[in-house]
């Protein structure tokens, strides 16, 4: 596994070696699970070379004390992609990526007003950017992002669209912990009985699909999500809303292409996860 901190060598070898090859690439923040690894996976089923990328984004992060706290386990992610058969690792320091303070930002409309773009003012812009700069590096034939980040794999869509971006995307399901729980990098963070809460927001959107299915209204969908998640301690729902899974307007009305996402707060830790209705 070739690992590279710089932009022009990971470029160069790129160019000099894998020229007109298929290239996935398969962006991540670090402190990698089994959905990530998954994604390699995928990449290396339909790629010649497999591109991971472990960054942690600030121009993403809204919350500085967030992006303190976010867990960095560098060695730890380097020894599971080598055992996943990733080939190369692309994994700069801030200044590499940012050698002058960006002052670029994106507006995606509607599509970063609502759900984690009105509880994360300026989060999407930070992963446009950062995006972007990744797809200009590697120059992927394939990129591969979770279901998890549902709306953040919307945005990515309008940003190849509307910059004809010349990759295929893939959106790859959430992987699950056995009791339900999303995994994610943040998870690490939860102590043990935060950990034991955090089920809380995967069983309130399996409540809520339940409900739907009853035929009951979304208003009486919604109550129940709130009363679920306020009976438990140190828990607090930021949203639960319906959309339209093709363009994420939210929906009163269910219909096949419904998502049901949900964000909130277990403790200090924030957490999101989703649900398509139809799957
Ligand atoms: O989903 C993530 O881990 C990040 O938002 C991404 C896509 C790697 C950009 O920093």
């Amino acid at each position: 596994m070739d690992i590279f901190k710089e932009i022009e060598p990971l470029k160069a070898f790129l160019k000099h070696k894998w020229n007109s090859e298929s290239i996935g690439l398969v962006p991540t923040m670090g402190a990698l699970h089994e959905g990530h690894l998954s994604l390699i996976e995928a990449s290396k089923r339909e790629n010649q070379l497999t591109v991971a990328t472990i960054f942690v984004n600030p121009t993403q992060f809204n919350n500085p004390g967030d992006l303190a706290k976010y867990p960095r386990t560098l060695e730890r992610d380097l020894e599971a992609l080598k055992s996943a058969g990733c080939d190369v690792v692309f994994a700069p320091e801030v200044n590499e990526m940012y050698r002058r303070p960006s002052t670029l930002k994106f507006d995606f409309g509607h599509l970063d007003k609502i759900l984690e773009g009105e509880f994360r003012p300026g989060h999407f812009s930070g992963v446009g950017l950062v995006v972007s700069k990744l797809f200009h590096i590697v120059q992927p034939t394939v990129a591969y992002f979770g279901q998890k980040d549902f709306q953040q794999f919307k945005i990515i869509e309008k940003l190849v669209e509307e910059l004809d971006f010349n990759v295929t995307l893939r959106r790859m399901p959430i992987f699950r912990e056995s009791d339900g729980l999303a995994m994610s990098s943040r998870n690490q963070r939860l102590n043990a009985d935060e950990r034991k809460k955090a089920i809380v927001f995967y069983e309130a959107l399996q409540l809520a699909k339940g409900i739907l299915k009853e035929g009951k209204s979304v208003q009486a969908v919604k109550e129940a999500v709130k009363k679920k998640c306020e009976a438990i301690e140190g828990v607090k729902l930021e949203y639960f809303e319906l959309a339209e899974g093709d363009n994420l307007t939210l929906a009163e009305n269910v219909s096949d292409q419904t998502v049901l996402l949900i964000a909130g707060f277990v403790g200090e830790i924030r957490l999101i996860d989703n649900l398509i209705l139809s799957e």
